[in-house]
């Protein structure tokens, strides 16, 4: 090795090691180690709203894209949901997000279960699970760790790509503290909890997140 490149290599290694030491702190520790167990390690981002966190990984198929997810959040009670979920539509929106949501009870017991998210339910209709939300999940699981209160769900899903575009995936996350039963009651109206979508390219993490949205949001907010 000629004394000219070796500072050259070690001024690369030093930036290789900045870099990843930013890549791997951007999620929690107690994230990081729930996704390790479920080998979602490819990627992870701190969402932009309500403390979520988000992994996945992807494998492109010829007519689909099969995603693996894990989103994590803290919950302010002993009790809480937490829901993310997919929008077919133009918008990251939560009306007409197909969701996954999971439940801790207030015995303690959990369940995740799928949803449709409708007009109706943004009106505050009563949201319960449907079996068939118009796409392929598997893998459904939901764990938390009490010390911390973080609620944890994990799954695997089957996007078309004729109705997905996974390097332009609306996606919505939500946090809430009330359920009863299947039910998961109305999260809080904070404007968190309402602009918690975002367009999401898979290949990198990076977001869409335009102004006009946010401002069209602010107004829906005060209506
Ligand atoms: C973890 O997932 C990757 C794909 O992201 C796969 O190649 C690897 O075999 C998996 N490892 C285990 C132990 O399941
Ligand atoms: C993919 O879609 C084409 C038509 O769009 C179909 O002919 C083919 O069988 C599909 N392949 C798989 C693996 O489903
Ligand atoms: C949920 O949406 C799917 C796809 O649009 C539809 O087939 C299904 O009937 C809906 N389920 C309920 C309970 O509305
Ligand atoms: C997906 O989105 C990218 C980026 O906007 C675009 O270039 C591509 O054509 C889209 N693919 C499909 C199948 O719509
Ligand atoms: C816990 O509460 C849920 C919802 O009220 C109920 O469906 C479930 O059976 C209860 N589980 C136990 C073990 O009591």
């Amino acid at each position: 090795m000629s004394s000219s490149t070796k500072p050259a290599i070690l001024s690369t290694l030093a930036f290789l090691s900045l870099f990843f030491s930013i890549a791997e702190s951007s999620c929690s520790d107690a994230f990081n180690s729930k996704a390790k167990d479920v080998n979602i390690t490819k990627y992870c981002k701190g969402l932009t709203t309500l403390g979520a966190e988000f992994g996945w990984d992807y494998t492109k198929g010829h007519n689909e894209t099969t995603v693996r997810i894990i989103l994590g959040a803290r919950l302010q009670g002993e009790m809480g949901w937490l829901a993310w979920g997919v929008n077919p539509g133009k918008d990251p929106q939560m009306v007409g997000t197909r969701a996954l949501i999971g439940i801790r009870q207030h015995n303690a017991s959990m369940v995740i279960k799928t949803y449709n998210i409708t007009t109706l339910t943004k009106l505050g209709c009563q949201l319960l699970p449907s079996e068939n939300i118009d796409l392929e999940v598997s893998d459904e699981k939901i764990e938390y760790m009490p010390d911390i209160s973080y609620l944890v769900i994990h799954a695997t899903l089957i996007l078309p790509v004729g109705k997905y575009n996974f390097s332009k995936l609306n996606h919505v996350w939500q946090v809430g503290n009330y359920a009863e039963d299947l039910e998961p009651k109305r999260h809080p109206t904070a404007l968190q909890n309402v602009d918690s979508t975002e367009t999401i390219d898979l290949a990198t993490g990076h977001a869409h997140n335009c102004v006009g949205h946010h401002r069209q949001h602010l107004r829906r907010v005060r209506n």
